[in-house]
């Protein structure tokens, strides 16, 4: 299977040279049919959806809908005016069986609303994981739509408390690499990824951008120094001497969810506003407090080659150099 590459230009050109009417399409000059024949639709030789599809005083009417988003374009309908408008995106459609290629057509997000969104999402949507995700994303899914329509929201449930409450990775931190990697690459979401690990370790959380419409203003901070959930909150939760399963922790939580998404769009935003360039983000490098551990540990020279990682060596083990 091929897949066909569509411009924006070019697919506008299409939508203009037809005309649109209510949610179908009306193809002039086509044979007339019986009524009752069906009609089979095909976007480059593959059949989609041809529901409500019918001849018509012998113009073939057809849904655009699904017609569109075959084509990788997105469907908006607005009823005050009966306009359908039709956008098209830069990226091409997969063919069936295809994953669309990447990076997926992002488009420059507020921080500030998605901050707020990665707040809310984490009480309405099942926790850290789904917060962020579905904080960039859904604004992603009406911005830009296709391919970023295809994600389920609830595909990120699972990694809510470091994935099934294991403690893992904070579930935050994975879903917004998963975003990251979608819209700037793999290689460059890596990159970001390291950035933002490392932000999050490093950096007071939760941030103060929630106090307007958080339920617990002006909460404890702490440096998670840890990617990871199990300590980013046992750590926090100890500190604030409340449990790990209270009211309080569930608002930090939602608020850093909040603050890894903005972080994220943050990055995308300025990589974008480059075309595509990381050339704002400095190589990540270990910390000075375990700097001479990957020296002697990481894959490269281990003694023995066995360390795997880029996290701080000295929240788990003790420094046998001093
Ligand atoms: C100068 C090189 C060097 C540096 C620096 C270094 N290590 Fe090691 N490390 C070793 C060697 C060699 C061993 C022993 C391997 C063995 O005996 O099998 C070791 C063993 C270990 C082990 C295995 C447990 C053990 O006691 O055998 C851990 C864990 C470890 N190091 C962690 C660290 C951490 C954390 C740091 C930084 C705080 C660090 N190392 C810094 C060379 C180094
Ligand atoms: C989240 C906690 C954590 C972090 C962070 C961490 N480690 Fe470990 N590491 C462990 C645990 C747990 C083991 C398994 C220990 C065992 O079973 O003996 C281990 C195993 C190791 C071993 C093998 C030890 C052995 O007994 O065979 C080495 C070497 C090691 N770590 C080095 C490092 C270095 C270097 C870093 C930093 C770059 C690091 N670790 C970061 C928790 C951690």
């Amino acid at each position: 299977m091929t897949t066909q590459k569509l411009s924006r230009r070019k697919f506008v050109a299409v939508a203009a040279g037809t005309a649109a009417a209510g949610s179908v399409l009306g193809l002039g000059g086509m044979k007339l049919a019986a009524a009752s024949t069906p009609v089979k639709i095909l976007v480059n030789g593959v059949a989609v959806n041809s529901k409500g599809a019918r001849i018509e005083d012998g113009t073939t009417l057809v849904p655009v809908r699904f017609v569109s988003e075959a084509l990788g374009a997105k469907v908006d309908w607005d009823g005050t005016t009966n306009t359908v408008s039709i956008t098209g995106t830069d990226v091409a459609p997969a063919a069936p069986g295809e994953a669309p290629a990447l990076p997926w057509t992002y488009v420059e997000l507020d921080p500030k609303v998605t901050a707020k969104l990665g707040y809310e999402h984490y009480f309405s949507h099942g926790g850290c994981a789904s917060a962020a995700y579905v904080a960039i994303v859904s604004q992603l899914k009406e911005k830009v739509g296709y391919p970023w329509t295809t994600l389920s929201d609830d595909m990120w449930r699972y990694g809510a408390g470091g994935a099934a409450g294991w403690g893992t990775l904070c579930g935050a931190l994975n879903s917004a690499g998963m975003v990251l990697g979608l819209a700037a690459g793999t290689a460059d979401g890596n990159a970001m990824i390291n950035e933002l690990y490392e932000w999050y370790s490093s950096s007071e959380l939760p941030t103060k951008d929630h106090e307007e419409y958080c339920k617990y203003p002006n909460q404890i901070t702490t440096v998670p120094r840890s990617p990871l959930c199990h300590i980013s909150v046992s750590v926090w939760s100890n500190l604030a001497g409340v449990s790990a399963a209270s009211e309080e922790k569930f608002d930090r939580c939602a608020k850093v969810s909040g603050d890894v998404a903005a972080k994220a769009v943050t990055m995308l935003n300025e990589y974008w506003a480059k075309g595509g360039k990381l050339d704002f983000i400095a190589a990540w490098k270990p910390k000075e407090e375990f700097a001479h551990c990957a020296g002697c540990h990481t894959l490269a020279n281990a003694q023995p080659k066995t360390q795997q990682g880029k996290m701080n060596c000295v929240t788990c083990h003790d420094d046998h150099t001093k």
